[in-house]
């Protein structure tokens, strides 16, 4: 039983499917937009991914004006040029097509648009006004940023990779279509499954986890458990795209009200300092901080193997949650992902900046063991 008063909100609207991107012009109308500013990066356009859309926009009348320089870790100088560029058109919504990073930037543009100042003037503080509508079109199965309210950025100048957290920061619409994936290399989908994983993993484990977000993201654990492999194997398996991109809303949608655990406080300032891809950051650290928190959940680390097809019967409730972190291992290994932040270029003398980013972090309240200051640093220097 749960004593425990509890909040479900999830403030974009999802449609999901094969073909759904092709919405985006109904959509963008249903929203009354006129001109648009479409959010992407260059490798997605180069990729073909930003045509249909572009496409399906024209076609009921809105006019559209690309931005393509949106850099991976994005850093609050492209938001800001990309926001002149917003008011010169001048445009009246946004429209994203590609990973974390060109989502995370029509959002901030999008809040920024109607809120003014900076995206750093918000840290720690409310997004009073609404934004200018938005509509997300995700090119991966990982991120999640089409349906959560979350953003993040890297600061241009003092290199803190900060997170912004309102319901104001998220998408009006979420076209969730698996055929944007189909082409995603396998690199690219080993690494982004993974970030899908650890936002399942952490959702599952984090003090604001209940058992409506736990069942979303346990499910979320199972498909990509079982479908991942397939899908950096058999990267034209519909099949595999699909199952992957279930699994990245199920876990988005969970995080998005259970909130997040010490992996992604500890991986942003690895990105921010380092560079180092987002998945990558998490996967490297994801099997240190789960062999970290298994003692403090037990069951739910427990529940985590046996979704991941562990058979742990037989096992004690701590050999069951531990196996839950070989598993993890295993599957890192078989992804490519690097056995430490070495490997990524990190090196010791970040560690004191990386931990005080980390510490910022309010999802270090609500791991699911307490965490000091001197835990982070052991742990940055364990997974080196
Ligand atoms: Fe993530």
């Amino acid at each position: 039983m749960t004593d425990r008063i509890l909040y479900f909100r999830q403030p974009s609207f999802v449609t999901y499917g094969f073909g759904t991107a092709n919405l985006a012009g109904e959509e963008a109308r249903n929203l009354e937009m006129t001109r648009v500013l479409l959010v992407t990066d260059e490798g997605v356009q180069g990729a073909g991914l930003v045509d249909g859309v572009l496409e399906s926009l024209q076609d009921v009348g809105i006019a559209v004006e690309v931005y393509n320089q949106i850099g991976s870790n994005p850093e609050t100088t492209m938001i800001e040029a990309a926001l002149t560029r917003l008011q010169e058109v001048p445009a009246n919504g946004v429209v994203a097509v590609g990973g974390g990073s060109p989502m995370d930037a029509a959002k901030g543009i999008a809040f920024l648009a109607t809120n003014g100042g900076r995206l750093q003037d918000y840290i720690g503080q409310t997004i009073p006004k609404a934004p200018l509508p938005s509509i997300c079109i995700p090119t991966t199965a990982g991120t999640s940023s089409e349906v959560t309210n979350n953003i993040v950025f890297t600061d241009s100048e003092s290199r803190y990779k900060f997170g912004l957290s309102s319901p104001n920061c998220a998408a009006t619409r979420a076209l969730v279509d698996p055929e944007m994936t189909m082409t995603l290399p396998a690199s690219l989908t080993a690494a982004t499954g993974l970030d899908a994983l650890t936002h399942a993993i952490e959702s599952v484990t984090s003090q604001g986890a209940y058992d409506l977000t736990q069942a979303m993201a346990l499910d979320a654990i199972r498909l990509i458990g079982q479908w991942l492999p397939v899908a950096v194997e058999q990267g034209d398996s519909r099949e595999a795209r699909e199952r992957m991109m279930m699994a990245c809303l199920e876990a988005g949608i969970a995080f998005n009200q259970s909130r997040l655990t010490i992996v992604h406080a500890m991986s942003h300032p690895v990105s921010g300092w380092c560079g180092t891809p987002h998945g990558v950051a998490n996967a490297v650290l994801l099997p240190y901080i789960m062999a970290f928190n298994v003692p403090y959940a037990e069951k739910e680390f427990g529940e985590i193997a046996r979704a991941l097809g562990v058979d742990t019967s037989g096992m004690l409730p701590l050999q069951a949650a531990e196996s839950a972190v070989g598993r993890v291992r295993e599957l890192n290994d078989e992804m490519g992902i690097p056995e430490g932040l070495a490997e990524c270029g990190v090196t010791e003398d970040v560690i004191e900046s990386m931990t005080e980013d980390a510490m910022k972090s309010g999802n270090v309240r609500i791991n699911p063991r307490p965490v000091t200051r001197e835990d982070i640093v052991a742990l940055y220097r364990e997974a080196m």
